[in-house]
């Protein structure tokens, strides 16, 4: 069946089995593998997209239920690598083997456009279906504070401009 959703921005038709899984979707047919495979079963977090700015598994969830809605992977955070939990991950080194990192990015920057400044709980909860076998969730909690402080300052910056 065809089915039509926007992927990073681009609107897409793609032409696949009702069954079939998102992430096959985004990384087999649009070639897009920053979004990696870990468990298949929602239980580990690295294949953690955004649909419609929520935070999703996307190797659980049918292309069918993706139709028509927005989809981000970890390549749409931004193209130059200015999006705030980049420049803190950058920032703090945070990957070790990097395979969970895309779902951990996801997570964090889905967390923080609905929430700006979160607490070490609201982290934690936000961030608990994210496995990393390497342990980095120090310096993840780390950085989302740090990505917090970033989008803080970058929200701010464009208003100093006008007044300046
Ligand atoms: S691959 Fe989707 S949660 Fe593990
Ligand atoms: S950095 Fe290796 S699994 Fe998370």
């Amino acid at each position: 069946m065809s089915y039509k959703l926007t992927v990073n921005g681009q609107p897409k038709t793609v032409d696949v089995h009702p069954d079939t899984p998102l992430l096959w979707v985004i990384r087999d047919v649009l070639n897009l593998h920053g979004t990696k495979y870990g468990c298949g079963m929602a239980l580990c977090g690295c294949c953690t997209v955004h649909l419609n700015g929520e935070a999703v598994r996307s190797c659980t969830t049918p292309i069918s239920k993706a139709a028509g809605m927005h989809v981000t992977t970890v390549e749409g955070l931004s193209a130059d690598g200015s999006h705030p939990v980049q420049v803190a991950w950058q920032d703090l080194d945070v990957p070790q083997c990097g395979y969970c990192q895309a779902g951990q990015m996801m997570s964090a920057s889905a967390l923080l456009a609905k929430n700006p400044h979160p607490t070490d709980a609201d982290i934690d909860s936000a961030m608990d279906g994210n496995i990393c076998r390497c342990g980095t969730y120090l310096r993840i909690r780390k950085a989302v504070h740090k990505a917090a402080e970033i989008a803080a300052k970058q929200t701010k910056e464009p208003a100093a401009a006008v007044h300046s």
